[in-house]
């Protein structure tokens, strides 16, 4: 693996190469500037000078001598007078030297310029390895130069240029580590989200992604425990939908198994095997209803459910519902009416599934109340919503109860239940499918359970006479 595939890596050296082109561009424009800057101050101050001794020439009581020692007194400079050798410009040879010990300066490039020009002329020359400003200007039929050494400034630079290099590097180091933590902290986190992602696809869900933050990573973090959540409760609800749906056929099966056994008793008289019979045929009809049930559900899961929408009268499926269940609730002793109001209600909706919602409600109503409790299925309309709903006068569902009867296999009178605590479960996903929902409403003595379907608009045929 190339050592730049890692983020780490490239976040040094991102952080190392901004340093450095920062530090270079600084470089490039201080240095250079500082040394023009500083050469111009002491020519400026030479020029400066040379205009004040420039009316002081010539010398009235003193020699030329004299007034070129002044005048390197007065700048710190070496200042010599040139006279040409014949008419100018022409040579010029060394007339007086301030420094006049040493041997005598001989003409400078500078010197020669203002002798040609015949005009103020500044450079910068190198004489023995030792760099200097100098301001030559002409003066009454010679040449004064000045010169002065810059070694000193020029030393200045050179230490400031020496300085900015020792910080440059630190300013790297620190850049490098810098780059280096903050792309170990970052990559450890990163992987840490690896490692979560791995456990997941694993299947094991307990425990926690533990990546915090609220940088973007922090944020993927996040979004990666609410997927484990959201994963864990799909889990959690899967395996209590499977043990549930097992132990619910298990009862049946063994129940059947049993009586399977007692039959093959020969001495067994005819009124117990018919007893015997009667009993294994409810549970298969338990069986039966446990396994459509389950596969409802199974589909509505996969989102595999094939809806029919269309305009229903839900007048009319009251009506068959009620000859459906007339029998039943004669024999289980509950008055089963319908009202259907003046105008009934027209619902989009899929019928068989209407109709199965509504088996459901009815069926609810006759098992969970006391025998002589009235039940009736009322039909109206709400702002844009037609209902089908089933009331009973029954002692109704506790408060407690009443988010949890919707939910898979729940029963609350364990006793009476007949069924396995899939109607209502079904029923609501059914009618969620339909874009419509169930509400209940229950006291003691009055109990609604309706279905709420969106509203068929009404093609009032006009009635031909
Ligand atoms: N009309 C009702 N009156 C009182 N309790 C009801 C009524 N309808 C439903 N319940 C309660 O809600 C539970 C869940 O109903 P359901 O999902 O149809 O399951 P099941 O009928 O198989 O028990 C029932 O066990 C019952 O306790
Ligand atoms: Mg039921």
């Amino acid at each position: 693996m190339s050592p730049f595939r890692s983020v780490g890596a490239r976040l040094s050296a991102a952080l190392v190469l901004v340093v450095a082109l920062a530090l270079a561009v600084v470089y490039a424009i201080v240095v250079p500037a500082l040394e023009r800057n500083l050469v111009a101050a002491r020519l400026d101050q030479l020029e400066s000078a040379t205009a004040v001794l420039r009316p002081q020439f010539p010398p009235q009581d003193v020699l030329v001598q004299d007034f070129v020692t002044f005048a390197a007194n007065q700048t710190s400079a070496r200042a010599v007078f040139y006279v040409p050798l014949g008419e100018m410009p022409t040579p010029l040879t060394p007339f007086a030297d301030s420094h006049g010990g040493e041997a005598a300066l001989p003409a400078t490039a500078t010197a020669v310029r203002a002798a040609e020009t015949g005009l103020v002329e500044r450079g910068r020359v190198e004489r023995e390895d030792v760099e200097y400003a100098e301001v030559a200007t002409p003066l009454e039929g010679g040449v004064f130069l000045l010169s002065a050494p810059i070694d000193q400034t020029l030393a200045n630079v050179r230490q400031v240029e020496r300085r900015l290099l020792v910080a440059g590097a630190l300013a790297l180091a620190v850049a490098l580590l810098l780059g280096h933590g903050a792309a170990t902290v970052f990559a450890r986190r990163i992987r840490r989200l690896e490692r979560a992602a791995d456990r997941i696809a694993d299947g094991r869900l307990d425990e926690p992604v533990g990546v915090g933050g609220s940088d973007e990573v922090g944020q993927l973090g996040a979004a990666f425990e609410r997927m484990r959540r959201r994963l864990a409760a799909f889990e959690h609800a899967r395996r209590e939908f499977i043990a549930n749906a097992s132990h619910e056929l298990r009862t049946p099966i063994f129940s059947l198994g049993g009586f399977l056994e007692l039959l093959g008793d020969d001495e067994l008289d005819d009124e117990t095997r018919r007893e015997f019979l009667a009993t294994m045929q409810e549970q298969i009809e338990r069986l039966t209803r446990l396994a459509s049930d389950l596969l409802d559900l199974s589909r509505l899961d996969a989102g595999q459910l094939r809806l029919e929408l269309e305009p229903l009268d839900l007048a009319r499926l009251a009506e068959a519902l009620r000859d459906e269940f007339g029998a039943l609730a004669l024999v289980e002793e509950r008055p089963l009416d319908v009202d259907a109001g003046a105008e009934g209600a027209d619902a989009l909706g899929d019928e068989l599934r209407v109709l199965q919602i509504g088996r459901v409600l009815v069926e609810n109503a006759l098992r969970h109340t006391a025998p002589g409790t009235p039940v009736t299925i009322r039909v109206g309309r709400g702002a844009g919503t037609a209902m089908l709903a089933v009331e009973d006068a029954g002692p109704g569902i506790a408060a407690e109860h009443r988010e949890h009867v919707f939910e898979r296999f729940y029963r609350v009178d364990g006793a009476r239940a007949s069924g396995s605590g899939l109607g209502l479960a079904i029923a609501r996903e059914l009618a969620e499918a339909m874009d419509g929902r169930i509400e209940l409403r229950s006291e003691p003595g009055r109990t609604s359970f309706a279905l709420v379907l969106p509203e068929a608009r009404r093609e009032r045929v006009p009635a031909t006479t």
